[in-house]
Protein backbone atom coordinates (compact mmCIF):
# COMPACT_ATOMS: atom_id res chain seq x y z
CA UNK A 1 0.00 0.00 0.00
CA UNK A 2 1.43 3.34 -0.48
CA UNK A 3 1.83 5.57 2.08
CA UNK A 4 -1.16 8.63 1.77
CA UNK A 5 0.18 12.03 0.76
CA UNK A 6 1.09 14.53 3.09
CA UNK A 7 0.07 18.09 2.41
CA UNK A 8 3.04 19.26 1.65
CA UNK A 9 3.09 16.88 -1.35
CA UNK A 10 -0.26 17.28 -1.92
CA UNK A 11 0.73 21.11 -2.42
CA UNK A 12 3.38 20.35 -5.14
CA UNK A 13 1.18 17.94 -7.22
CA UNK A 14 -0.79 21.28 -7.79
CA UNK A 15 1.92 22.98 -8.28
CA UNK A 16 3.88 21.40 -10.83
CA UNK A 17 0.57 20.54 -12.98
CA UNK A 18 0.43 22.40 -15.73
CA UNK A 19 -3.04 22.78 -17.59
CA UNK A 20 -5.52 24.87 -15.80
CA UNK A 21 -8.25 22.95 -15.63
CA UNK A 22 -6.74 19.89 -14.42
CA UNK A 23 -4.41 22.08 -11.56
CA UNK A 24 -7.73 23.24 -10.09
CA UNK A 25 -9.35 20.43 -10.12
CA UNK A 26 -6.88 18.76 -8.56
CA UNK A 27 -6.48 21.27 -6.32
CA UNK A 28 -10.69 21.08 -5.06
CA UNK A 29 -9.96 17.69 -4.77
CA UNK A 30 -7.05 17.85 -2.41
CA UNK A 31 -8.60 20.40 -0.67
CA UNK A 32 -11.88 17.91 0.08
CA UNK A 33 -9.34 15.35 1.02
CA UNK A 34 -7.73 17.33 4.08
CA UNK A 35 -11.16 18.90 5.18
CA UNK A 36 -12.64 14.98 5.32
CA UNK A 37 -9.88 14.28 6.92
CA UNK A 38 -9.42 16.48 9.24
CA UNK A 39 -13.00 15.96 10.06
CA UNK A 40 -12.45 12.72 11.09
CA UNK A 41 -9.38 12.94 13.32
CA UNK A 42 -7.42 16.36 13.30
CA UNK A 43 -3.77 14.78 12.66
CA UNK A 44 -5.19 12.24 9.80
CA UNK A 45 -2.68 13.93 6.79
CA UNK A 46 0.83 14.88 8.29
CA UNK A 47 1.52 18.16 7.20
CA UNK A 48 5.20 17.28 6.01
CA UNK A 49 7.63 19.22 4.17
CA UNK A 50 8.23 19.79 0.22
CA UNK A 51 10.94 21.27 -2.08
CA UNK A 52 8.59 23.55 -4.42
CA UNK A 53 9.44 24.73 -7.96
CA UNK A 54 10.26 28.29 -7.92
CA UNK A 55 8.17 28.66 -10.52
CA UNK A 56 5.08 26.69 -10.63
CA UNK A 57 4.10 24.42 -13.74
CA UNK A 58 1.94 26.66 -16.47
CA UNK A 59 -0.78 26.01 -19.39
CA UNK A 60 1.10 26.08 -23.02
CA UNK A 61 -1.55 29.19 -23.45
CA UNK A 62 -1.67 32.22 -22.72
CA UNK A 63 1.51 33.36 -23.64
CA UNK A 64 2.99 35.41 -20.78
CA UNK A 65 3.83 38.80 -21.43
CA UNK A 66 6.29 41.97 -19.73
CA UNK A 67 3.29 44.20 -18.08
CA UNK A 68 3.62 47.07 -20.17
CA UNK A 69 3.38 44.37 -23.66
CA UNK A 70 -0.19 43.71 -22.21
CA UNK A 71 -2.35 45.23 -25.19
CA UNK A 72 -4.67 47.23 -23.13
CA UNK A 73 -8.72 47.36 -24.41
CA UNK A 74 -11.54 49.42 -23.60
CA UNK A 75 -13.73 47.95 -20.87
CA UNK A 76 -16.89 49.36 -22.35
CA UNK A 77 -16.44 47.08 -25.71
CA UNK A 78 -17.20 43.35 -25.68
CA UNK A 79 -13.54 42.73 -26.40
CA UNK A 80 -12.68 44.73 -23.14
CA UNK A 81 -14.85 43.03 -20.80
CA UNK A 82 -13.68 39.28 -22.52
CA UNK A 83 -9.98 41.03 -21.92
CA UNK A 84 -10.93 41.44 -18.40
CA UNK A 85 -12.42 38.41 -17.61
CA UNK A 86 -9.21 36.93 -19.01
CA UNK A 87 -7.24 38.58 -16.59
CA UNK A 88 -8.91 38.04 -13.68
CA UNK A 89 -9.26 34.04 -15.02
CA UNK A 90 -5.12 34.44 -14.97
CA UNK A 91 -5.06 36.13 -11.51
CA UNK A 92 -7.19 33.12 -9.86
CA UNK A 93 -4.73 30.71 -11.55
CA UNK A 94 -1.94 32.51 -10.16
CA UNK A 95 -3.59 32.76 -6.73
CA UNK A 96 -4.12 28.56 -6.65
CA UNK A 97 -0.52 28.48 -7.26
CA UNK A 98 0.09 31.24 -4.02
CA UNK A 99 -2.22 29.93 -1.84
CA UNK A 100 -0.14 26.10 -2.20
CA UNK A 101 2.83 27.52 -2.55
CA UNK A 102 2.89 29.12 0.80
CA UNK A 103 1.73 25.54 2.53
CA UNK A 104 5.06 23.73 0.52
CA UNK A 105 7.09 26.60 1.02
CA UNK A 106 6.44 26.99 4.42
CA UNK A 107 5.72 23.77 5.81
CA UNK A 108 9.11 23.09 7.84
CA UNK A 109 7.61 25.80 9.97
CA UNK A 110 6.59 25.39 13.43
CA UNK A 111 2.73 26.82 12.93
CA UNK A 112 -0.82 25.95 13.91
CA UNK A 113 -3.15 23.97 11.75
CA UNK A 114 -5.48 26.40 11.28
CA UNK A 115 -2.73 28.08 8.64
CA UNK A 116 -2.69 25.32 6.75
CA UNK A 117 -7.09 24.83 6.61
CA UNK A 118 -6.81 28.90 6.11
CA UNK A 119 -4.71 28.26 2.95
CA UNK A 120 -6.38 25.20 1.79
CA UNK A 121 -9.58 26.89 1.61
CA UNK A 122 -8.25 30.29 -0.26
CA UNK A 123 -6.45 27.65 -2.43
CA UNK A 124 -10.04 25.68 -3.39
CA UNK A 125 -11.86 29.20 -3.12
CA UNK A 126 -9.73 30.30 -6.18
CA UNK A 127 -9.76 27.21 -8.06
CA UNK A 128 -13.28 27.81 -7.74
CA UNK A 129 -12.93 31.70 -9.12
CA UNK A 130 -10.67 30.28 -11.94
CA UNK A 131 -13.71 27.89 -13.06
CA UNK A 132 -15.79 30.57 -12.87
CA UNK A 133 -14.32 32.69 -14.94
CA UNK A 134 -13.49 30.25 -17.44
CA UNK A 135 -17.15 29.50 -17.42
CA UNK A 136 -17.90 33.61 -18.40
CA UNK A 137 -14.76 33.40 -21.13
CA UNK A 138 -16.68 30.45 -22.92
CA UNK A 139 -19.91 31.86 -22.75
CA UNK A 140 -18.59 34.98 -24.63
CA UNK A 141 -17.01 32.74 -26.91
CA UNK A 142 -13.82 32.91 -25.72
CA UNK A 143 -11.29 30.57 -23.63
CA UNK A 144 -8.51 30.85 -21.01
CA UNK A 145 -5.15 31.32 -22.95
CA UNK A 146 -6.86 32.89 -26.03
CA UNK A 147 -4.91 36.55 -25.11
CA UNK A 148 -2.00 36.91 -23.48
CA UNK A 149 -1.53 37.51 -19.69
CA UNK A 150 1.05 39.13 -17.17
CA UNK A 151 4.28 37.89 -16.29
CA UNK A 152 4.69 39.71 -13.73
CA UNK A 153 2.21 37.73 -11.19
CA UNK A 154 4.77 35.04 -9.83
CA UNK A 155 7.52 37.98 -9.12
CA UNK A 156 6.22 38.35 -5.12
CA UNK A 157 6.34 34.86 -4.18
CA UNK A 158 9.90 34.25 -5.85
CA UNK A 159 10.83 37.26 -3.97
CA UNK A 160 9.40 36.00 -0.55
CA UNK A 161 11.05 32.39 -0.81
CA UNK A 162 12.75 32.63 2.01
CA UNK A 163 10.44 34.98 4.14
CA UNK A 164 7.18 34.05 5.55
CA UNK A 165 6.26 37.60 7.11
CA UNK A 166 7.11 39.27 3.67
CA UNK A 167 4.97 36.38 1.65
CA UNK A 168 2.37 37.42 3.77
CA UNK A 169 2.82 41.16 3.60
CA UNK A 170 2.90 41.39 0.27
CA UNK A 171 0.44 38.53 -1.06
CA UNK A 172 -2.77 38.54 0.78
CA UNK A 173 -2.24 42.23 2.24
CA UNK A 174 -1.07 44.24 -0.29
CA UNK A 175 -1.59 42.33 -3.91
CA UNK A 176 -4.90 40.40 -2.87
CA UNK A 177 -6.25 43.28 -0.81
CA UNK A 178 -5.50 45.60 -4.11
CA UNK A 179 -8.35 42.77 -5.62
CA UNK A 180 -11.03 44.42 -2.92
CA UNK A 181 -10.41 47.59 -3.96
CA UNK A 182 -11.05 47.26 -7.66
CA UNK A 183 -13.20 44.29 -8.00
CA UNK A 184 -16.23 46.76 -7.57
CA UNK A 185 -15.38 48.92 -10.42
CA UNK A 186 -15.53 45.68 -12.10
CA UNK A 187 -18.86 44.40 -10.83
CA UNK A 188 -19.88 48.04 -12.12
CA UNK A 189 -18.95 47.15 -15.87
CA UNK A 190 -20.56 43.94 -16.12
CA UNK A 191 -23.38 45.21 -14.74
CA UNK A 192 -24.38 48.14 -16.91
CA UNK A 193 -23.23 45.17 -20.03
CA UNK A 194 -26.13 43.07 -18.26
CA UNK A 195 -23.83 40.16 -18.00
CA UNK A 196 -25.37 38.76 -14.98
CA UNK A 197 -23.26 35.64 -15.08
CA UNK A 198 -20.15 37.42 -14.88
CA UNK A 199 -21.60 39.76 -12.16
CA UNK A 200 -22.97 37.02 -10.21
CA UNK A 201 -19.00 35.13 -10.50
CA UNK A 202 -17.22 38.76 -9.25
CA UNK A 203 -20.04 38.82 -6.56
CA UNK A 204 -18.42 35.89 -5.07
CA UNK A 205 -15.28 36.09 -5.71
CA UNK A 206 -15.62 39.58 -4.40
CA UNK A 207 -17.13 38.58 -1.12
CA UNK A 208 -14.58 35.26 -0.86
CA UNK A 209 -11.43 37.69 -1.52
CA UNK A 210 -12.25 39.38 2.20
CA UNK A 211 -11.58 35.86 3.88
CA UNK A 212 -8.40 35.40 2.26
CA UNK A 213 -6.86 38.72 3.01
CA UNK A 214 -8.01 38.56 6.74
CA UNK A 215 -6.14 35.12 7.03
CA UNK A 216 -3.09 37.61 5.67
CA UNK A 217 -3.53 39.56 8.29
CA UNK A 218 -4.48 37.04 11.07
CA UNK A 219 -1.16 34.94 10.50
CA UNK A 220 0.49 38.33 10.06
CA UNK A 221 -0.52 39.50 13.43
CA UNK A 222 0.35 36.07 14.64
CA UNK A 223 4.06 35.86 13.68
CA UNK A 224 4.67 39.49 15.09
CA UNK A 225 3.33 38.41 18.37
CA UNK A 226 5.38 35.41 18.70
CA UNK A 227 8.48 37.32 17.79
CA UNK A 228 7.12 40.54 20.17
CA UNK A 229 6.93 42.65 16.83
CA UNK A 230 5.15 45.76 16.00
CA UNK A 231 2.59 44.71 13.48
CA UNK A 232 2.69 48.06 11.66
CA UNK A 233 6.10 48.60 11.81
CA UNK A 234 7.21 45.26 10.50
CA UNK A 235 4.20 45.74 7.83
CA UNK A 236 5.69 48.92 6.11
CA UNK A 237 9.29 47.72 6.14
CA UNK A 238 8.32 44.51 4.55
CA UNK A 239 6.56 45.78 1.69
CA UNK A 240 9.07 48.42 1.08
CA UNK A 241 11.56 46.03 0.86
CA UNK A 242 9.15 43.14 -1.55
CA UNK A 243 7.12 45.02 -3.19
CA UNK A 244 7.74 47.07 -5.95
CA UNK A 245 5.73 49.88 -6.07
CA UNK A 246 3.41 52.15 -4.35
CA UNK A 247 0.19 51.69 -3.02
CA UNK A 248 -2.86 53.18 -5.00
CA UNK A 249 -5.85 54.66 -3.53
CA UNK A 250 -8.66 54.62 -3.75
CA UNK A 251 -8.88 51.95 -0.92
CA UNK A 252 -11.76 49.99 0.26
CA UNK A 253 -11.52 50.66 3.66
CA UNK A 254 -14.67 49.00 4.63
CA UNK A 255 -13.59 45.45 3.32
CA UNK A 256 -9.46 46.11 4.01
CA UNK A 257 -10.69 46.90 7.82
CA UNK A 258 -13.25 43.40 7.39
CA UNK A 259 -9.83 41.79 6.59
CA UNK A 260 -7.55 43.50 9.79
CA UNK A 261 -5.96 45.96 7.46
CA UNK A 262 -6.34 49.34 9.71
CA UNK A 263 -5.58 52.68 7.10
CA UNK A 264 -2.29 53.87 8.92
CA UNK A 265 -1.31 49.85 7.55
CA UNK A 266 -1.39 51.25 4.03
CA UNK A 267 -1.67 54.72 3.67
CA UNK A 268 2.09 55.49 4.46
CA UNK A 269 2.64 53.48 1.71
CA UNK A 270 0.35 55.06 -0.56
CA UNK A 271 1.44 57.36 -3.58
CA UNK A 272 -1.03 60.07 -2.14
CA UNK A 273 -0.97 61.28 0.88
CA UNK A 274 -4.66 60.40 3.35
CA UNK A 275 -7.40 63.26 2.40
CA UNK A 276 -7.69 64.97 5.53
CA UNK A 277 -11.63 62.92 6.51
CA UNK A 278 -14.94 65.19 6.46
CA UNK A 279 -12.64 67.58 3.33
FE1 LIG B 1 -9.82 34.56 -6.03
FE1 LIG C 1 -7.72 35.20 -3.02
Amino acid sequence: MTAPLTLAQMANEVLTTADGAAKAALSRRHAAAWFAARKQDPCAIEIGTANPPLHPARPEKPELLNPRDVPKRKPGSEAGRIALLHAVAHIELNAVDLHWDIIARFSHVALPMGFFDDWVKAADEESKHFGLMCDCLESLGSYYGALPAHRGMWQAAEDTVEDLMGRLAVVPMVLEARGLDVTPGMIKIFRQAKLTQAVEALEVIYAEEVSHVAYGSKWFYFLCGRDNLDPKEVFHSLVRTYFRSTLKPPFNEEKRADAGIPPDFYWPLADQIKPIAGV
